[in-house]
């Protein structure tokens, strides 16, 4: 099966964990655009939604499910996002589409995360895939340093800049083997907004869309 068809299939399982009268975080990139597709059924009966990126609102609106404000709903009783890579006990890469931070900011803010993916995202080390961090402009060739120190590889995202005004660094030739404390380490360099580990907000479900179907971790 083509790998669209396996993100489609994890995207559309994750309505099942959608309930009246809920308002919903939503993630960015492909995989969550075949999930906002599919609660076009659900938009009468949930709330709304928050928005992790300009481009998910975009799509939100285009669907014509209310968008909401995470300043006035309070905390969310859901989040579907998709991510870059996912080990088996739900650490994750994410930023792929430059979208981490607002990400983490719903994950943070959510009783539950669902987690949806296709199966290339399953990895037993998080690393492989480049790591997103995003940066306060002025202070990109400093942590391009410190992340060099670290043992990465930082090269900068051309043309991007995210939707809070920054750029991202993608780091390459990490092997995280602690997603907790390289989440930590990362995250504590001056300038740095936020990096696409997952690991100290983890997701709690996640949904494998595989070639013998969609897989519960
Ligand atoms: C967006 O910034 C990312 O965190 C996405 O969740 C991630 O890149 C997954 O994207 P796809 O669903 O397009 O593979």
């Amino acid at each position: 099966m083509s790998q669209d068809l396996n993100k489609k299939s994890a995207a559309e399982a994750a309505l099942a964990f959608v309930e009246a009268g809920m308002v919903i975080g939503v993630g960015t990139g492909s995989t969550v655009n075949y999930f906002i597709d599919a609660l076009i059924k659900l938009k009468e009966i949930i709330d709304g939604a928050v928005a992790s990126s300009e481009a998910t609102a975009k799509r939100l609106r285009q669907q014509q499910i209310p968008l909401l404000d995470l300043n006035d709903t309070g905390d969310l009783p859901l989040y579907v996002d998709g991510a870059d890579e996912t080990t088996k006990d739900l650490c994750l890469i994410k930023g792929g589409g430059g979208a981490l931070t607002r990400e983490k900011i719903l994950a943070a803010a959510s009783k539950e995360f669902v987690c949806i993916a296709d199966q290339t995202k399953l990895v037993d080390v998080l690393g492989a895939f480049p790591l997103p961090v995003e940066v306060i402009p002025m202070a990109k060739s400093y942590v391009a340093r410190q992340l060099a120190v670290l043992g990465g590889r930082p090269i900068e995202r051309k043309g991007l800049t995210t939707d809070n005004g920054n750029l991202i660094l993608d780091v390459h030739d990490l092997k995280i083997t602690d997603p907790k404390a390289a989440e930590e380490s990362i995250d504590h360099l001056a300038g740095v907004v936020s990096n696409g580990i997952f690991a100290r907000r983890p997701a709690d479900i996640l949904l494998l869309g595989t070639d013998e179907g969609v897989k519960e971790f």
